[in-house]
This record gives structure tokens, C-alpha cells and sequence, in this order.
């Protein structure tokens, strides 16, 4: 039984995913803040008989919000609208993410971060830098979260292939940094290259069927809610012992040359991140499609990790 807080609890991502924590067993405390709504959004969600009790947080008791946290759970920041890049984000999302990962690191230093705010390739890097000047940056407790590319995978090629498939997706979480690793899925031979080239652009380009569907609301929130839920409840196994939780998760780790973090499968346990399970066998078609997002992955970490010394 774990302690969650939730910055950014009030928001399109925030709220559905706080309800699917507020109903998992294995959640003792939710602690929930945002900038708005939080007194509201506890309140109601209080109302729900489970193993959690939950407490609502607005900007003065942030610190009491992350006291004793174990998990913390980042989908604070603005999302995206049609035309924007997730790029176009990090501006605004830099600054945000900062401020709370300050907050983290003075208040539940050793809590796992599970970070959702966009350009997510770029931020995780800043969330590094702001540990590393706080003195409490372990590699295995700081996870962006690129989940939401898996279960997009798993869904079109189920649909293609009219079966329930495990898709590994690697990399980053934006445009061509999404690489699927459709070869490791069985079965795809029964499909035509030119199906698995239009799925893999699918599943790339998938954040931009929901942002334009949603005509300037945003961006994907349930189904974020769900990958964020997901995410966040096999490592809260693994923090309780579960030996078989693996998950991607994008990591400092050197898989690939040039790239200091990148999504892979990763096995957690009760420390976290325990081992970089790796990529696995790829075909040379992914083997260029690393070769091809690399430097532009590369330089989104930089970026993250130049603003965050500039800032600091
Ligand atoms: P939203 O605008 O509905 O909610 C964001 C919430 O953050 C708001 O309630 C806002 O008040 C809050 N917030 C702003 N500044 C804050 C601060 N300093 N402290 C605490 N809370 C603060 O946005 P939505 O749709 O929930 O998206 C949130 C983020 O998640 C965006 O950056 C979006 O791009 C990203 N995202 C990430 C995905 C992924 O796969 N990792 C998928 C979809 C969205």
C-alpha cells in the first residue's frame, strides 16, 4: 500500500486518472494537487468507497501533498492544439516541471516520478538536471511516460491483425522518435509491408488524430488516464515485491549510441527501474528507423538538459 500524488490532478489527464488510482487496491493515500480544482475534485472522488483516502492540494500545502509520497505522478502543463508540435510545449511545461521536481526533491526525495507532461523527450532530461542539483538523482526512479504508444499499437494492430497483440514500441514520445518494433510481433508476417508501414506511421501520428478530433480542447486524456494508470500500478507492484513487472519506460540508459535516454522495455522492482531489458531483436527496417530519429532525439534531451543548467 502506497502513498500517490498526483500535480496536475485537476486537469484533462489528472482527473480520470486520479479516479482510476482512487479505485486500485494497492493505493493507501491519494494526494492530489494542482494550481485549481483539486478541493473539488477530492471532494468527490472521496466519495468512493476503496482502499484510499484522498486529499485535494492547491499551491501553499504542496509540500504536504508530496510528504511520504512514494509515487509521484507529473501530468501538470498545457497540452497541445491543432498545428502545435509537442515541441511548441516546452516552454511553458520546462517551467512547470521544474518548480514540482524542486518540490520532489525537498519533500519525498526518494519517490518515483512518472512523468506525462509534454515534450516528455525533452522534460525527463530536465527533471535529471533539477535532481542532480538537489543531490537526489537515482536513474531508476525517474520514468517518462511513453506507455500511451503501446496501447495505441496494441489497438490498431490488434484491429489489423483481429487479435490481441503485445506491441513493443521504443524511443521517444513525439513524431518519427516513436519507433514500433512491429517485427517482434507475432503473426505480422500476414500482413503487407506496405499495413505495417501505414501502421507504424498510425501509431506515430496517433496524439494527432485526437488533438485535431478534439478541434482545439486538447489532447488525448482518457486514454492517456488509462496508460498513465496502467503504468503507475505495475510499478506500484514491483515497489511491493512483484518480481514480473515490466514496462517501457523512457530512461537514462545507453542502448543507443548518441541517446542518453530512451523508451525501452524496463524491469522495475523495489527500487524502481531494476534492469534496462533492452530492445530485443529488431529488424534493419527499425534498425534504420533508430538510425533516422537518433540525432533529433539527441538534441530534444539536450535541449532539456541545457535549459534546466540555464535555469538553475
Ligand atoms: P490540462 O490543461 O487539461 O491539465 C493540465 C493541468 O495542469 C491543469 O489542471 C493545470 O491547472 C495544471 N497545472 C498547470 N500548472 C501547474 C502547476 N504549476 N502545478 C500544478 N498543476 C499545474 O492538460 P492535459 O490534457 O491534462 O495534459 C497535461 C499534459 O500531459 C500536457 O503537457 C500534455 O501534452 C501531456 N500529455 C502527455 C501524454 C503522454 O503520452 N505522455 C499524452 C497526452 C498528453
Amino acid at each position: 500500500m502506497v502513498k500517490v500524488a498526483v500535480l496536475g490532478a485537476g486537469g484533462g489527464i489528472g482527473q480520470p486518472l486520479s479516479l482510476l488510482l482512487k479505485l486500485s487496491p494497492h493505493v493507501s493515500t491519494l494526494a492530489l494537487y494542482d494550481i485549481r480544482g483539486t478541493k473539488g475534485v477530492s471532494a468527490d472522488l472521496s466519495h468512493i468507497p476503496s482502499a484510499s483516502t484522498v486529499t485535494g492540494h492547491l499551491p501553499g500545502t504542496l509540500p504536504e501533498c508530496l510528504a511520504g509520497s512514494d509515487v509521484v505522478v507529473i501530468p501538470a502543463g498545457v497540452p497541445r492544439k491543432p498545428g502545435m508540435s509537442r515541441d511548441d510545449l516546452f516552454g511553458v511545461n520546462a517551467a512547470i516541471v521544474k518548480g514540482l521536481v524542486e518540490a520532489v526533491a525537498s519533500h519525498c526525495p526518494g519517490a518515483v516520478i512518472c512523468l506525462i507532461s509534454n515534450p516528455v523527450n525533452s522534460l525527463v532530461p530536465v527533471c535529471k538536471e533539477v535532481l542532480v542539483r538537489r543531490g537526489c538523482y537515482d536513474p531508476s526512479k525517474l520514468c517518462g511516460v511513453t506507455y500511451l504508444d503501446v496501447c495505441r499499437a496494441n489497438t490498431f494492430v490488434g484491429e489489423a491483425m483481429g487479435d490481441d497483440v503485445s506491441v513493443n514500441v521504443v524511443g521517444g514520445h513525439s513524431g518519427n522518435t516513436i519507433v514500433p518494433l512491429l517485427s517482434q510481433t507475432p503473426g505480422i508476417s500476414s500482413l503487407s509491408q506496405s499495413k505495417v508501414d501505414a501502421l507504424v506511421e498510425r501509431i506515430r501520428k496517433g496524439g494527432d488524430e485526437v488533438v485535431s478530433a478534439k478541434e482545439g480542447g486538447g489532447s488525448a486524456t482518457l486514454s492517456m488516464a488509462h496508460a498513465g494508470f496502467v503504468f503507475v500500478e505495475n510499478v506500484i507492484k514491483a515497489l511491493g515485491g512483484d518480481k514480473d513487472v515490466v514496462m517501457p519506460a523512457y530512461t537514462e540508459c545507453d542502448v543507443v549510441d548518441g541517446c542518453s535516454f530512451f523508451a525501452v522495455p524496463c524491469r522495475f522492482g523495489k527500487g524502481g527501474v531494476e534492469e534496462v531489458v533492452g530492445l530485443g531483436e529488431i529488424s534493419d527496417g527499425e534498425r534504420g528507423m533508430i538510425e533516422d530519429m537518433k540525432g533529433a532525439l539527441a538534441s530534444q534531451i539536450e535541449k532539456g538538459r541545457a535549459w534546466a543548467i540555464d535555469a538553475s
